[in-house]
């Protein structure tokens, strides 16, 4: 069922848990992610950046085919499709695309854009019935070429952002894309106590979730955190059972070199991911 993220993640914020937000790159991503999602009777959201989506020919193409396996897999969990990221560009391409959910990310603009950006996206997502994530402060590291410096939100100018009439809000609070150095000087948690003190009911959003400590995901949870962004995580899942599969000479006995093959060894390794990720964030269940 493709719905907004709206009332999954107010769900999730009552219910001190937080859905996943696991990004996709393609067919078999996608399979691994709603399959994984419908077994843990979890909702889930499907992330998409702005350079993933070209990689699929676009946004359109995402758009149908997430459609389309959501009824051939018969899954009955609900399921956002949601732009990561997006420029204001790329979140009108969305809507009209048919996705469930943006992301406008104004965060490198002077608060004062972002607010008036933000402003007129959230409208244009409403008319329509989707839900939309803002962004304050910025999440360090690089993803799809979406670079940030890593400062943490400044608790007022999430409130504005949040008044804005936004679904769901990212603050950056040390938080990075990618793998963890480590130096990381962790999550800053009194950023986030303060951000979650400004923003009442909001559930806030967790980028960066690849390699983030159990302990820290779930002080999150407990400051206001609703959704959680994995992606490098199953990125790497994959690349390591598909390497397995081939340094052990598989893809060279019998049809072994068959993509139905050679693919299904990463695809696997990105449900353990994603199922261990669900069961972390507490969201197994509340579908
Ligand atoms: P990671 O790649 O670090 O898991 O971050 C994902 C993310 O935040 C997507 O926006």
């Amino acid at each position: 069922m493709l719905v907004s993220a709206t009332e999954m993640l107010k769900k999730a914020r009552e219910g001190k848990y937080a859905v996943g937000q696991f990004n996709i790159n393609n067919l078999e991503w996608t399979k691994a992610v709603l399959l994984t999602a419908e077994e843990m009777r979890s909702p889930v959201i499907l992330g998409v950046s702005e350079g993933a989506g070209k990689y699929m020919t676009g946004f359109g193409t995402v758009a149908a085919m997430v459609k389309a396996m959501i009824e051939d897999l018969k899954i009955t969990v609900p399921v956002a499709l949601h732009l990561d990221h997006g420029s204001y560009e790329g979140c009108y391409k969305c809507i009209k695309a048919g996705f469930s959910s943006i992301m406008f990310d104004g965060s490198h603009y002077p608060i004062a854009e972002n607010v008036e950006k933000t402003t007129e996206l959230v409208h244009a997502a409403h008319q329509l019935g989707l839900s939309i994530e803002a962004e304050v402060g910025s999440i360090g590291g690089e993803e799809d070429g979406v670079v940030g410096m890593g400062e943490c939100a400044d608790p007022n100018e999430c409130k504005q952002i949040a008044d804005l009439g936004v679904d769901m809000l990212a603050a950056g609070i040390g938080n990075i894309h990618g793998k963890y150095p480590e130096n990381w000087a962790g999550l800053s948690f009194e950023t986030l106590a303060a951000v979650n003190e400004k923003v009442g009911e909001m559930p806030l959003v967790l980028h960066g979730g690849t390699g983030i400590p159990a302990d820290m995901i779930k002080k999150a949870i407990s400051l206001g955190v609703a959704k959680i962004n994995v992606n490098t995580e199953c990125q790497l899942s994959f690349a390591a059972a598909t390497r397995e599969y081939i340094e052990a000479g598989k893809d060279q006995q019998g049809k072994g070199f068959d993509p139905r093959k050679l693919l299904a060894p990463g695809a696997e390794a990105i449900k353990a991911t994603v199922r261990e990720k669900i069961e972390l964030f507490g969201s197994a269940n509340k579908a």
